[in-house]
């Protein structure tokens, strides 16, 4: 087994490795490569999904989705799904998996069936090389503050995005809960700070004004957006991607229109943030 890293900030790539036969050394080793990086890209799987379920059960208990549709008759397995006549992606604007929960999925484990034959890429983010790169003032201000998360405005039944997505969302009846978290993490595994807020879920910092909470959000993304926190995934049919949802953004980028594009995922249960 190969583990390099991918980029500066985020990611490390794996190669010359079977999931489906990983010795308690080689996951252990996997799990090490998870908590210093942050995503994993895992090249060359040939996974059934009996098979995407068993490895993700060596990561903790499955947390089921229940708004992505469900790969028939695998209630834990989410599709990633875009038809060539559909015009919407799912996932496309940087957003943190489940931000929304109480106690947010861990990570994220997904499995690539169909690779459109150009585009169709994932920008992933690191939220502790982001983090690290504020100035001391920045890190000062930010250092108690917590931010409320959501989901109607995405899975709810008034969500435009939802109507446009259609049939590859369900039970928007379930959408609305909220959950606050703080906007700095200590990470319940490493112990490293990282940023947790995020675009597509983060609707407001508590007890701020409005308009300067707005404006301070706008302020971290703009500073996590830059180039120097990413790392871009190239897809090939058979890759493993795996991300920490405590530790990155993720964005699933849609210039593959009149293409076919089909992954799988399985979430892990999260614990509380503080
Ligand atoms: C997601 O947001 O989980 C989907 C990512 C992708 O399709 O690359």
């Amino acid at each position: 087994m190969r583990i390099a890293k991918a980029s500066e900030a985020i990611g490390a790539t794996i190669e010359d490795v079977d999931v489906t036969r990983l010795s308690d050394q080689d996951f252990a080793a996997i799990r090490q490569a998870f908590l210093d990086h942050g995503a994993l890209f895992i090249r060359d799987q040939t996974l059934t999904p009996e098979e995407h379920i068993a490895f993700a059960r060596r990561w903790g208990a499955i947390d089921l989705n229940r708004f992505f549709q469900h790969r028939e008759g695998y209630p834990e397995i989410a599709e990633v799904l875009k038809e060539p006549d559909q015009q919407l992606n799912i996932g496309g604007g940087w957003h943190t998996d489940h931000s929304y929960d109480l106690a947010p999925a861990m990570g994220s484990i997904l499995y690539a069936l169909e690779i459109p034959p150009v585009g169709g890429d994932t920008l992933f983010a690191g939220m502790a090389a982001a983090y690290e790169a504020l100035d001391d003032e920045t890190k000062q201000r930010i250092s108690a503050l917590k931010a409320r998360h959501g989901n109607a405005h995405v899975f709810g039944k008034d969500s435009k995005y939802r109507k446009a997505v259609g049939e590859r969302y369900t039970n928007a009846d379930q959408a609305g809960q909220t959950a606050v978290h703080p906007v700095v993490l200590t990470h319940p595994e490493t112990g490293a700070r990282g940023l947790y807020v995020n675009p597509g879920f983060t609707l407001e910092i508590v007890d701020m004004d409005p308009q300067e909470s707005r404006a301070l959000l706008q302020q971290l993304y703009d500073h996590i957006g830059q180039d120097r926190f990413h790392h871009r995934h190239k897809w090939r049919a058979g890759d493993l991607a795996m991300w920490d949802n405590r530790a990155t953004w993720h964005y699933a980028l849609n210039d593959y229109q009149g293409h076919r594009r089909y992954l799988n995922r399985i979430t892990i249960e999260g614990v509380a943030l503080h």
